[in-house]
């Protein structure tokens, strides 16, 4: 999710009587807003493409373009469709308002003013606008993530039935327990695509609901390489551990083992060749800890590393000894560390002789 910078709520007002403008202006600055001023229609509709305000007050007499004839043009302007548009009028200009309504106008401000109605009419609108908006983005994540399991699941379904097609044809046990692992593959690779993409949605649905404490860092590596001991020991592949037993990290714990640091833990393995190694390490900088998680398997290219949060691109490969995966991972892992207030950056070699990745992730820290 972008993080956009936070700025005050931006308020165009369009009025031709200067005391109006100082009145409306003098509350509304008050509340923090930004005032941009025109002072006849044509002027708005200028303004108003160049700063693309939050929400406009328009004066319904004017010269320049009266303001329905204004909001008309506001509401044809592309970036401005969905901002909300009050008319300011007096009562006898009250069959000018419902024509405001019908133009797309939203409400209006009843002159003579009166701040305190002025300024809740001004907040509802502006806090519905921005209700909208995170209703819309929302919807289109879900969009996206819909657009995504489809079609990555197609891919493990196909192979089932494809499997399914051939099981006429087994004739000994051997090759039915050939095509029973291909099938048992198949139904694991589906079921990690639904498990991530739940996953997601649950963070997306539940943001600012982690519950951070603080963690020992040394304990929670512990945990996790207890449930990946038996992928390294397979695979044959040491995973050195040093950590200072005194990094203590806020995160939210269940979060941080499962999903950052065993994702982490089994990209390393999987890209890794037997033999290798993988190097954990932590340090303190400024009430921050500093992990690194360094591996010297076969690396990534500068267009994968790009791509690697992006859950739109393919970037899962299989591993060295074929494993597979759903490439969600690491938007996922992401997304958490996000939570928790850290960054995460990564750094990646293909190089001959000096191929690797390694993966740093810095998070608030609390004094031992
Ligand atoms: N340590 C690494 N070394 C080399 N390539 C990596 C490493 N970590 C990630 N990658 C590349 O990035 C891709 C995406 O990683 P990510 O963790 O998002 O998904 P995945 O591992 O493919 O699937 P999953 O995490 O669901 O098992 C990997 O498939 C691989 O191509
Ligand atoms: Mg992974």
């Amino acid at each position: 999710m972008s993080m956009e910078p936070v700025r005050p709520p931006r308020i165009l007002i369009a009025d031709d009587t200067q005391k109006n403008v100082q009145v409306i202006g003098t509350v509304l600055r008050r509340e923090g807003y930004q005032i941009n001023v025109a002072s006849n229609g044509e002027q708005a509709i200028e303004l108003a493409n160049k700063i693309t305000p939050d929400l406009v007050l328009l004066d319904i007499m004017m010269p320049g373009g009266d303001g329905i004839e204004t909001c008309q043009k506001l509401k044809a302007m592309k970036e401005l469709e969905k901002v909300p548009i009050l008319f300011i009028s007096a009562k006898s200009e009250l069959e000018d308002v419902l024509r405001g309504f019908q133009v797309g106008g939203s409400d209006y401000i009843p002159k003579p003013f009166n701040s305190q109605e002025l300024v809740a009419r001004v907040k509802t609108h502006l806090e519905n606008k921005l209700y909208r908006e995170l209703i819309e983005k929302q919807n289109a994540e879900h969009q996206e993530l819909i657009h995504i399991l489809c079609h990555d699941l197609s891919n493990p379904v196909v192979g089932i039935m494809g499997v399914l097609e051939l099981l006429d044809e087994v004739k000994t046990l051997e090759e039915a327990k050939k095509f029973f692992n291909y099938l048992k593959i198949g139904a694991e690779n589906a079921f990690g695509i639904i498990e991530m993409i739940r996953k997601i949605q649950l963070l997306d649905e539940r943001q600012n609901s982690l519950e951070l404490k603080r963690v020992n860092l040394l304990e929670v590596f512990r945990e996790g390489l207890n449930i990946i001991y038996l992928r390294a020991k397979k695979k044959n592949i040491k995973i050195n551990l040093n950590v200072d037993e005194n990094h203590y990290v806020i995160v939210e714990k269940t979060s941080f083992i499962n999903s950052v640091l065993i994702n982490l833990l089994t990209n390393s393995l999987k890209f890794s060749d037997s033999g290798s190694s993988i190097e954990i390490s932590s340090s303190m900088e400024n009430d921050k800890i500093k992990i690194k998680i360094t591996d010297f398997g076969i690396g990534m290219s500068a267009k994968l590393l790009e791509n690697i949060f992006d859950m739109a691109q393919e970037t899962s490969r299989k591993g060295t000894e074929g494993e597979t995966g759903t490439g969600y991972g690491m938007p996922l892992v992401r997304k958490f560390i996000n939570q928790y207030g850290g960054k995460l950056s990564i750094e990646s070699s293909e190089e001959q002789g000096d191929h690797g990745t390694e993966v740093t992730i810095e998070l608030p820290s609390s004094e031992s």
